[in-house]
């Protein structure tokens, strides 16, 4: 199975994608997460990156194709692909990347949630920077408050979720992101669109009736 989440920044899509790997044994590929891995570890790359992370702004589609070409080569299960890819040219770098592996995409699922809701959900979100768990003061506390359930490290605030650049990434996610809708509706690929202002577990309900019959 080879799937895309897409959707605004908070949309849920890593929350969403979560599941999907323990539910069919995919791999989630979260250029997000690549992204601040290599900064963690203080790469060149990373460090080039996180000016545009930073400032909420896409890293060019070079650095980001030739991230995920070297996942996928690696990867030999299916991928659920989340916050990737984000422009037409990073769309049209996969169709390649897939089809030189022989593989497919199955299906495209949009996550729509409205904006002043998605400000209030990244105000609330908690990230653990060791084991990278995601939690939301609003509808996912821990069970200690600023401790991570999973491995018990403190939790930190994404730099990147403080209101004017989550803005920022709203613009850039309206102007450069969402014409991919539409791009791939006009393909053979079936797209899909879910509400994901509900719970949690109202989205995932739905996104599993979807996705079980690509199974078979
Ligand atoms: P990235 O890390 O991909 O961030 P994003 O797409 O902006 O998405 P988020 O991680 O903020 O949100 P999400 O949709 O995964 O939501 P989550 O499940 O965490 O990218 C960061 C930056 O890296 C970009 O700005 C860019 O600079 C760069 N970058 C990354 N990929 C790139 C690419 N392909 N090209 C160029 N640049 C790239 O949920 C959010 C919060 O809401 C959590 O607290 C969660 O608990 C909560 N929540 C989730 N679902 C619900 C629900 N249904 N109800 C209530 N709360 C919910």
């Amino acid at each position: 199975m080879q799937l895309i989440l897409l959707g605004p920044p908070g949309a849920g899509k890593g929350t969403q994608g979560a599941l999907l790997t323990e539910r069919y044994g995919i791999v989630r590929v979260s250029t997000g997460d690549l992204l601040r891995d290599a900064v963690r570890e203080g790469t060149a790359l990373g460090r080039d990156a996180r000016r545009y992370m930073d400032a909420g702004e896409l890293v060019p589609d070079e650095v980001i194709l030739g991230l995920v070409r070297e996942v996928l080569g690696r990867v030999e299960t299916g991928v659920v692909f989340d916050g990737f890819p984000r422009t037409i040219a990073q769309a049209v770098g996969l169709q390649r990347l897939l089809a030189d592996l022989g593989r497919t995409l199955d299906a495209v699922v949009v996550i729509d949630v409205d904006d002043e809701e998605l400000v209030r959900r990244l105000a609330g979100r908690r990230v653990c920077p060791d084991c990278g768990a995601t939690y939301n003061v609003h509808a996912q506390p821990p069970t200690i408050p600023g401790v991570c359930d999973a491995c018990g490290a403190t939790l930190i605030v994404r730099p990147d979720d403080a209101e004017a650049t989550v803005r920022r990434r709203l613009a850039v996610y309206r102007e450069q992101t969402a014409p991919l809708i539409d791009h791939y509706r006009a393909g053979p690929v079936p797209v899909w669109t879910l509400d994901g202002e509900r719970p949690m577990g109202d989205v995932s309900a739905d996104l599993i009736a979807l996705l079980d019959p690509l199974r078979e």
